[in-house]
């Protein structure tokens, strides 16, 4: 990156609506739903959110510049922010978000009327990738194109009749069973034949990623779907300069895995093993008891460790590590999951800790302001003509997409600073490199 680039690029004003076109309707969706119009209602803050929240220094320490991010770059704000969604069950919002028990009633209830007003589109689904669930409120086509094309239509009806200027789009539907990439994912031509064969290993997710980068429409992976990290994918929204990202939101238990494991790290501390497990009684839950499901999400979950520990390079404190994930389905809980982590940990001549967290969470509490964020973020990108894979939003994600060949960074610091650093970037303003020594010449 060129460090003398003073000039930022080139942004387009964030004039005129940001229609945000949800994939799936349930606790996630409706959470944010409510509390963004709760939001714009001066009901509730936006907590949990660092595009609403969150400051960003710039220049000098001595220089007192710590702008709201929101002041640095240009986000849409929340007025000019709408919802639309697909879903595989007819309920509008209000009563989704109703069944997903998440928000208390008097809340939802200040709310109802913009929340009834999203009633999700007819979703392309096939129940091969999630057993769980039966839906009745689903397309049906000649081919998987003819899926994709009717999507790519949805995403126009909706543009048009509701007078957006652009459209981003966040998978928060549910977590698809685990696929490897296989010969139709390898190519876009090859991808394009399959979805005219309706190739079996083409999945739903797939389909509204490829409706929606066609389409020009930003696309963020909230599940850990394969999705968009197949080079079908990637070139498409190379050839069309689209921003994609991905994949499964940052939330509870990996949240605090990527806060913990990199102070091991920083004080050479040893691990030993690392065992965690969840109860969790929401739809989600109940998607993710399916064996074939939760293992997309567990080869999600365990790849964090590894890369922020780097067992090669300290074989001495980290090789051979035991990590073990478990999710329960326990619907008393609904969805305040509650995640425990057993750290067995070794310092100074080998002796050795435990630590434990039993962290009580509210998923979608802790999902919502992500998938805001990313929205805005990705909207922002488009308008700054990023495209392609947008690394700088690791900070969001389990298991962050990066270009092939590179392996992603975990540690929620380095994704902070690299988000931030990406944010100077992009307006011009010097990186910042923590170095400090100017401070004492
Ligand atoms: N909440 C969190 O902390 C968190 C963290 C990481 C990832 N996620 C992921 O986000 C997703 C959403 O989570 P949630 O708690 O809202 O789940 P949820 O079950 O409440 O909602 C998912 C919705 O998607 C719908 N759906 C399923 N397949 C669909 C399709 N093909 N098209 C359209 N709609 C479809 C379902 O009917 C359901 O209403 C899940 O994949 C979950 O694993 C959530």
């Amino acid at each position: 990156m060129d460090q003398g680039h003073k000039k930022g690029l080139d942004i387009a004003p964030a004039d005129g609506k940001l229609g945000i076109l949800l994939v799936g309707l349930g606790a996630v969706s409706t959470t944010l739903i409510a509390g963004v119009e709760a939001i714009k209602r001066g009901i509730a803050e936006p907590i949990g959110s660092l595009t609403q929240m969150g400051t960003i220094r710039l220049g000098k320490r001595t220089d007192d510049r710590v702008p709201a991010i929101k002041d640095l770059v240009p986000l849409t704000p929340l007025d000019d922010v709408i919802f639309g969604a697909w879903d595989i069950f007819p309920d509008n919002a209000f009563e989704a978000a109703m069944k997903a028990g998440v928000l208390e009633r008097a809340l939802i209830d200040q709310v109802s009327e913009p929340l009834a007003s999203v009633e999700p589109m007819p979703a392309v689904f096939e129940q091969n990738f999630v057993k769980r669930l039966h839906g009745t409120n689903i397309k049906s086509g000649s081919s998987k194109m003819d899926l994709a094309e009717q999507l790519m239509a949805d995403i126009a009806r909706f543009k048009d009749e509701k007078g957006c200027s652009r459209l981003v789009m966040v998978w928060a539907a549910s977590t698809e069973i685990f696929l490897e990439e296989a010969e139709v994912h390898l190519s876009l031509d090859a991808f394009e034949r399959g979805l005219y064969d309706s190739d079996p290993r083409i999945a739903p997710s797939m389909i509204y990623a490829y409706a929606a980068v066609r389409s020009g429409v930003p696309f963020a992976n909230g599940a850990p779907n394969l999705t968009l990290d197949i080079p079908a994918i990637t070139e498409l929204a190379e050839r069309e300069r689209v921003p994609i990202c991905g994949k499964d939101f940052k939330t509870g238990q990996t949240l605090m895995k990527t806060i913990l494991a990199p102070g091991l790290k920083a004080r050479m501390l040893g691990l030993e093993g690392w065992y965690s497990t969840n109860i969790l009684g929401n739809r989600d839950g109940e998607v993710l008891d399916d064996p074939e499901n939760f293992r997309t999400k567990e080869e999600s979950k365990l790849s964090v460790l590894e890369h922020i520990l780097q067992p090669d390079v300290y074989p001495e404190l980290y090789k051979d590590f035991a990590h073990v994930v478990r999710i329960n389905y326990y619907p008393p809980r609904g969805d305040n999951k509650e995640g425990w982590d057993n750290i067995d940990t070794f310092g100074w001549l080998g002796y050795k800790m435990q630590i434990k967290i039993d962290f009580l969470c509210r998923d979608s509490i802790l999902a919502a302001p992500l998938a805001l964020d990313l929205a805005l973020f990705m909207d922002l990108a488009k308008r700054a003509g990023m495209k392609g894979i947008q690394e700088w939003l690791s900070f969001y994600f389990k298991a962050p997409q990066t270009a092939p060949g590179l392996y992603p960074e975990h540690d929620l610091f380095i994704q902070l600073m690299k988000l931030k650093n990406t944010l100077r970037y992009i307006c011009g303003e010097e990186l910042i490199t923590h170095l400090g020594l100017e401070y004492y010449d």
